[in-house]
């Protein structure tokens, strides 16, 4: 086990320190004039920190004009002005409040037909590879240990594809949907190998609920069941945790 973990008191003063780490890498790329390249996450546990990069852009002037992100995933179907696209989620909490550029924004594309989404996946990497990888990736953790919408059983080098939900995971986000058999079955999901090719990994996790999917993750048998797991391989991976997602560690 190699993952670094940083547990802190709650989930406010954790969202501050990654807010503050993507901030300082922001700046510090600004001043070579290069691109920041993001990994951004959806869910409830990364608002937080999308909270505090807004509040750093408007009380302290940190610009996002050279930065890129690329967002994980997506629901599919999905149209984008939906209130519960990832979408809408990324322009009512980040994007809508700072000064990155929209065309500066990758959301994988929910509106797609079916046969053109390999080759759209296929150009999604392409295009985080001709800017270089991604420079840090947020990450959530499903309460099954998907990262993304990697589901268990996905291999430590799938690619970004359309995936079926797990049963779990279509509960768990079956109340914003108004019900199971309006929730997806299906997303487009960024590939366990783009997330391990990132050169920073920040995973964050909040609540006695993600407690022993956390301990699984961070101290069990690395293994596709878990597909957090796979981040033990990876050299720059950190946990920020708060006490009840760290307590059973
Ligand atoms: C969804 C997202 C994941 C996220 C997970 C956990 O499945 N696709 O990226 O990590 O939910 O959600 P939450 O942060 O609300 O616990």
């Amino acid at each position: 086990e190699n993952i670094g973990t940083i547990v802190f008191e709650n989930s406010t003063e954790a969202s501050k320190a990654v807010a503050k780490e993507i901030a300082d890498l922001i700046k510090a790329k600004q001043a070579k004039n290069e691109f920041c390249i993001l990994g951004l996450a959806t869910g409830s546990t990364p608002k937080g920190l999308y909270a505090e990069l807004v509040r750093l852009h408007k009380e302290e002037g940190l610009s996002f004009k050279n930065v890129v992100s690329f967002n994980l995933d997506e629901y599919y179907p999905m149209e984008p002005d939906s209130i519960n696209s990832y979408v809408f989620f990324m322009k009512e909490l980040l994007f809508n409040h700072v000064d990155i550029l929209p065309e500066n924004c990758h959301i994988p594309d929910g509106t797609l037909s079916k046969e053109a989404i390999s080759k759209y996946c296929r150009e999604y990497e392409a295009k985080i590879e001709s800017l270089g990888g991604i420079d840090i990736q947020i990450l959530g953790i499903g309460g099954n240990g998907h990262i993304g919408f990697n589901e268990s059983g996905s291999l430590k080098n799938s690619k970004t594809r359309l995936v079926a939900l797990d049963h779990i995971t279509r509960v768990a986000a079956s109340g914003d949907f108004g019900g199971l058999v309006k929730t997806p079955r299906t997303a487009i999901t960024l590939g366990v190998k783009k997330i391990m090719e990132a050169k920073r990994v920040i995973l964050m996790a909040w609540g006695e609920g993600k407690s022993n999917i956390i301990k699984e993750a961070v101290e069990g048998t690395v293994t596709n069941q878990v597909p957090a797991s796979y981040l033990q391989e990876h050299n720059n991976a950190t946990f920020v945790l708060d006490q009840a997602a760290a307590s059973k560690l």
